[in-house]
C-alpha cells in the first residue's frame, strides 16, 4: 500500500465545486480517473486516486499554472490524527515513504476557522523544519517541499508538493498592500494579475514606462491607477466618473462611451477590461480586439455569478481559442481565479509574434 492516495486542492471558499469539476476534467484528459470529496465553503477538497502511484504521477503530469480554480495543491495520504504533546515525533515515522524535500510548508484553509490556525502552523512548521534539518532529512536543492495542510492542532494532511509545479505563495495567496491613493480596492486585481501572468523579469519589456493602454469599464480608476503607476498613457472608457486626483496625473483621457462599441484610434500595448456584463459578451470583445490587432496583450475579467461557473468559464475560453485559431492568430490564453477575485475570474490574452 502506498501512503499517497489523493491530492489536496486549495481554492477560495465557496468554489470547491468549480475546483472539483476542473480537476476531474483535467485529470481525465490525461487518463487519470479519481473522485472528489468536498464540503461546501471548506476552502479545499480532496481528489482521490486509490491506485498506488497515480496521485504522484498526476501532480507531475498536470501543469499547475494551467489550473484556474485551484490555488495550491499537494499529494497526501489520509488525514492524520495527532495526539497532543510531541507532534513532530508523530510525523517522523511517515517520512521514509517521501521523496527528498528541501523545505517544510505548513498551510491551512483560507476560511475564518482556517486562518486562526496561522500562528500554530507557523510554529509547528518551524519546529518540524528545525528537527528535520538537524537530522539531515531536508535536502537543499530537492525538487519537492514537504507539505502539511492543517485542519486543526490534531488533524493534518501530510504530503509533498513539487517545488516547480505548485504555488510559491503560502496557501497560494499573493498578499498585496492596498495603496491608499488608489481610487478603489479593485486596483489589487490588476496588480495581482500582472504578478501571476507576467514573469517579474519581463515587466520592463512588457509593462514598459510610456506604453499605451485602454481601460474598459474604468471608473473610478483602480486599474487605470495601476497603469499610471507604470507611467502608461491611458484611455479610460466609462460613463461613470473617474477619481479627480487620478485625472490630474495628465496621463489619462476619460472617454464616456460604451466599452463594447469603443474602438481605439491607434493600436495600444494593453487593453484591460473590468466591465460587469455577461462573460460571453466579454469573451467576444476580447476576440474582436485580437482580430483587429488593437492591442498586444489584454487582461479581462469574466464575471461568474451563475451556478455553472466552471462550465461557463470553459465555454468562454473555448470560444476565444476556437475563433482565434480559426483566424490563424498566434496567441496565449490563460485564466486564473485570483485571490482578489470574488465571483469572477481573470484572463490574460497575449498575441504571439
Ligand atoms: C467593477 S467596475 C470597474 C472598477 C475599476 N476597474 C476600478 O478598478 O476602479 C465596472 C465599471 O464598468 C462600467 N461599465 C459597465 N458597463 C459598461 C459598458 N457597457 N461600457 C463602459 N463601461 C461600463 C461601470 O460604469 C463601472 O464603472
Amino acid at each position: 500500500m502506498s501512503f499517497f492516495d489523493r491530492l489536496i486542492l486549495q481554492c477560495r471558499a465557496g468554489f470547491e465545486k468549480e475546483a472539483a469539476a476542473e480537476i476531474t476534467e483535467r485529470a481525465s484528459e490525461l487518463g487519470f480517473y479519481g473522485y472528489c470529496m468536498l464540503d461546501q465553503d471548506a476552502g479545499y477538497l480532496s481528489f482521490h486516486l486509490p491506485e498506488p502511484g497515480t496521485a504522484e504521477k498526476l501532480i507531475s503530469a498536470l501543469s499547475f499554472r494551467s489550473l484556474i480554480f485551484i490555488r495550491q495543491w499537494s499529494v497526501a495520504g489520509e488525514c492524520l490524527s495527532l495526539e497532543g504533546g510531541d507532534r513532530v515525533g508523530q510525523i517522523l515515522p511517515y517520512l521514509p515513504e517521501f521523496p527528498d524535500c528541501c523545505e517544510v510548508v505548513v498551510e491551512y484553509p483560507d476560511t475564518t476557522a482556517g486562518r486562526e490556525l496561522a500562528g500554530f502552523s507557523r510554529k509547528f512548521g518551524s519546529a518540524l523544519a528545525q528537527h528535520l534539518r538537524k537530522a539531515g532529512v531536508l535536502k537543499k536543492g530537492s525538487e519537492n517541499r514537504l507539505s502539511l495542510f492543517v485542519l486543526s492542532g490534531q488533524r493534518i494532511f501530510l504530503g509533498y508538493m513539487p517545488r516547480r509545479n505548485s504555488s510559491g505563495w503560502l496557501c497560494g495567496i499573493l498578499r498585496l498592500k492596498f495603496p491608499q491613493q488608489a481610487p478603489s480596492r479593485s486596483t489589487l486585481k490588476l496588480e495581482e494579475a500582472w504578478h501571476w501572468f507576467v514573469p517579474a523579469k519581463q515587466w520592463d519589456e512588457r509593462l514598459p514606462f510610456g506604453a499605451t493602454a485602454v481601460d474598459l469599464g474604468a471608473a473610478p480608476g483602480g486599474w487605470t491607477w495601476q497603469l499610471v503607476q507604470r507611467n502608461m498613457f491611458v484611455t479610460a472608457v466609462d460613463n461613470g466618473p473617474m477619481q479627480p486626483a487620478l485625472m490630474e496625473s495628465g496621463q489619462v483621457e476619460h472617454v464616456k462611451e460604451d466599452a463594447y462599441s469603443f474602438a481605439p484610434a491607434k493600436p495600444v500595448n494593453w487593453m484591460v477590461c473590468d466591465v460587469v456584463d455577461k462573460p460571453v459578451r466579454t469573451a467576444h470583445l476580447a476576440v474582436e480586439w485580437m482580430l483587429n490587432g488593437w492591442c498586444d496583450e489584454m487582461i479581462f475579467n469574466l464575471k461568474l455569478p451563475m451556478k455553472q461557473r466552471y462550465q461557463e468559464t470553459r465555454q468562454c475560453l473555448n470560444l476565444i481559442e476556437d475563433q482565434l485559431a480559426a483566424a490563424g492568430i498566434g496567441f496565449k490564453l490563460s485564466a486564473r481565479h485570483l485571490y482578489h477575485d470574488r465571483e469572477e475570474i481573470t484572463c490574460h490574452l497575449r498575441r504571439l509574434k
